[in-house]
């Protein structure tokens, strides 16, 4: 067995007894080097890390002198700094593809649940307060037929869009680096620029990863573009939005509402106003949090790190040129 492993995440056992078969495996509950001489040791040894959602930068690679692979349990990979990982020949793995129908449906969720307004009205029935017929100060907004943007039309945000389009007959603007011909022949997708977008949506959907070029992307600037009875509604980074411009812009009825998985600080402070704010809704980061998809991608996450040692396969490499 040639490959010693950290593992800094739960796997489910058939993968973890997967992974043990073909490397050494030493488990720590985080990447955290305070936590201890076993772990820096460990690090010092190894030649593959699996696990999300910690910090890996200069400092940790300092003490990771063999680290061949890292594999993160994740699309997203912000948490890297991805040009130190490549200046020292590391390869970074994620997992594309198979969240992406989930995270649509997630996103897809938070766009009927703040126009429909139903956590705020979930709420209200298991209070008791359900005492009349509803009127006009608990109605919400029409999502079928409206106008969908989304901000970052990659895999998901393309997955959001065909249910906009082909459920809810809705029509959809987006905002790019590049176009897409692909998403404006099959769902009739028109590009835009971001001002546009944000004048003419009725759900302003951000998609986008978390970049240099897209953090606090939407500002009190933006907003401010935004129609009074629009949605902002973020799947996919917090810091792409200013939640404090966000926070103000949804007390002073600037925007509607909106619909978040992702916040600024993960997880979500417990005195942030937007946890008192009825107009938005707060999920806590689930967009691909199902049995199945996080299934799916914690053995995506074990076949990249396995592929990699082995064979040094750049399939889901976010780094490839390491190996080239
Ligand atoms: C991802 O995979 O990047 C999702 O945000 C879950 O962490």
């Amino acid at each position: 067995m040639s490959f010693n492993v950290i593992q800094y995440e739960n796997l489910p056992e058939d993968l973890e007894r997967r992974l043990q078969e073909h490397c050494r495996v030493t488990r720590f509950d985080s990447l955290n080097p305070a936590q201890g001489e076993p772990f820096v040791s460990a690090l010092a040894d190894a030649h593959g890390l699996i696990g999300v959602n910690q910090e890996v930068g200069a400092e940790l690679l300092d003490l990771a002198p063999n680290l061949r692979v890292a594999s993160t349990i994740s699309v997203g990979y912000d948490h890297f700094d991805v040009a130190e990982l490549t200046g020292r020949g590391v390869m970074l793995m994620h997992t594309p593809e198979v969240l992406t129908e989930t995270t649509a449906d997630m996103i897809f969720t938070l766009i009927l649940c703040t126009a429909r307004r139903a956590a705020e009205l979930h709420e209200m029935t298991r209070q008791g307060l359900w005492q009349a017929a509803v009127g006009a100060e608990h109605f919400g907004r029409d999502v079928h037929g409206k106008t969908l943007g989304i901000v970052g039309l990659g895999r998901i945000g393309t997955a959001v869009a065909r249910r906009g389009r082909l459920g809810f007959n809705m029509n959809i603007l987006y905002h790019n680096r590049t176009r897409s011909v692909e998403a404006e022949k099959q769902i009739g997708a028109r590009y835009c620029s971001l001002d546009e977008l944000l004048a003419d949506s009725d759900f302003v959907c951000l998609v986008v990863p978390l970049s240099d070029q897209t953090r606090k992307l939407i500002s009190r600037e933006e907003l401010g573009k935004m129609k009074p009875e629009a949605y902002l509604i973020n799947g996919g980074r917090g810091p792409v939005v200013d939640e404090q411009a966000l926070i103000e812009a949804l007390e002073n009825g600037v925007i509607a509402g909106a619909g978040l998985d992702v916040y600024e600080q993960e997880p979500l402070p417990t005195d942030s106003p937007l946890l008192r704010l009825a107009n938005a809704v707060t999920l806590p980061h689930i967009g691909s949090a199902t049995h199945e998809t996080r299934y799916a991608m914690a053995e995506l996450a074990v076949d990249n790190l396995l592929a990699a040692l082995q064979d040094r396969s750049t399939r889901n490499c976010v780094n490839p040129e390491v190996v080239g």
